[in-house]
């Protein structure tokens, strides 16, 4: 008998069945939708990572654990596994390099129904040993228990090793080689920056988020790189489907406007604007070529959207991956420059507006923020 049994989210990764066989638990991210300005990515609006449970016979809805801390995000949720007594439950996030440990005992776990929260239920940062993160370095990725229900085996694809975790310590007890390469070769260097999300804001996400493996989640996102965003309510407007990375050296021009002339800026763009990591700094401007680089690919919005003190509410009704725009339709929205009207060299300009938030939430529980657009597009190429 087959069932298909509803979730939320995507990248769905390690599928593990509990000792009774009641429950299944994935890994998986939750796409958000929004802009990808630091203030979203730190509430979690931009993507989440999540443990979803569901019941195998169907009978209960699902129920997710969200895994991300503000300032300390998880990235990458890949593998999932669960200890024979069901006590433990484990998951590896190959993007932050750690595997995390929640523990069922006295007090349960804060389960969330038919949604998500935004972040990682607060109760459970009071280490009363109910959650706790292993540092492993590399990509944990797959994960599988031993009989004795405490030792825990995780897979380490960028270390070419097996890890032994012992997870009533959440300590890392030894790390297997498996006989890789002692010097990386320059294509392994360049894996480990693809999956590596600490070059993000807060650890948020990684290139593989989205490039999934190298090629596409197949989700639209309000990345910077076109120079533009839509703070908006009707953020749909700016978002793009993540391209496929498989031979994109051979697809030039690059991004779906094709202002992109250089692969090389391309990618310094996904660091500085889609990841919302460090600078630009003057040694990668030296490597890339000036030439084919509009000169306001460097623009950067001058404004962020202001803090807003209430994140919210995404799991109170079931909901689907994609955001909708809410009920209510943005009163100001500003009236987009065409592409030439801009001079490169002008500062770009910002009208405020007033940008409703959230998607999943219902109506009364958004806040509005005054935000900027960050309007200056690129020109093209000659
Ligand atoms: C939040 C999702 C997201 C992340 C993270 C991300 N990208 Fe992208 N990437 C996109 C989207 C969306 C586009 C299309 C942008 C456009 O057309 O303006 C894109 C475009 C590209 C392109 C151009 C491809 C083509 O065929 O035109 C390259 C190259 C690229 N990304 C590399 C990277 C690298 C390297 C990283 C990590 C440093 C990265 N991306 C991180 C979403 C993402």
């Amino acid at each position: 008998m087959t069932l298909a049994l509803e979730i939320e989210g995507d990248n769905l990764r390690q599928v593990a069945i509990d000792p009774d066989g009641r429950y299944g638990y994935v890994a998986s991210m939750k796409n958000r939708g929004f802009a990808t300005t630091r203030n979203n990515i730190d509430q979690g609006w931009v993507v989440g990572q999540r443990l979803t449970r569901v019941t195998l016979d169907g009978s209960e809805s699902y129920a997710t654990l969200s895994l991300d801390t503000r300032g300390q995000a998880a990235a990458d949720a890949h593998g999932a596994a669960i200890s024979p007594d069901g006590r433990i439950l484990a998951v590896s996030c190959g993007g932050t390099h750690e595997v995390m440990l929640f523990r069922t005992g006295p007090r349960k776990l804060p389960w969330r129904f038919e949604g998500s929260r935004d972040l990682i239920p607060v109760e459970l940062l009071n280490n009363d040993g109910r959650y706790r993160r292993v540092a492993t370095g590399g990509r944990p990725t797959e994960l599988a228990f031993a009989p004795d229900g405490k030792t825990l085996y995780a897979a380490n694809y960028l270390g070419d090793s097996v890890q032994v975790i012992d997870a009533e310590e959440a300590t890392l007890a030894r790390t297997i080689a498996l006989g890789g390469p002692s010097e990386p070769s320059l294509a392994r260097r360049g894996e480990a920056l693809f999956h590596d999300a600490t070059k993000s804001f807060n650890q948020w996400y990684s290139c593989n988020t989205c490039h999934s493996d190298g090629h596409t989640n197949g989700l639209d996102f309000d990345t910077l790189n076109d120079g533009r965003q839509d703070l908006t309510s009707l953020h749909l407007r700016s978002r793009k489907k993540v391209p496929t990375l498989r031979r994109v050296a051979l697809t030039r021009p690059w991004t779906w406007h094709g202002w992109q002339t250089s692969l090389e800026d391309s990618v310094i763009e996904s660091f500085t604007k889609s990841m919302q990591g460090p600078p630009r700094t003057p040694a990668m401007s030296r490597r890339s070529s000036p030439s084919s680089r509009p000169s306001t690919s460097r623009a950067t919005p001058t404004a962020r959207p202001t803090e807003v003190s209430r994140p919210p509410r995404s799991g109170a009704s079931p909901c689907s991956a994609r955001p909708r725009p809410p009920a209510t339709p943005a009163t100001a929205a500003p009236s987009s420059p065409t592409a030439r009207s801009i001079s490169r060299a002008s500062k770009s300009p910002t009208t405020p507006i007033a940008a409703i938030i959230p998607p999943h939430s219902g109506a009364s529980t958004t806040r509005t923020p005054t935000s900027t657009t960050a309007a200056a597009r690129p020109s093209r190429t000659p």
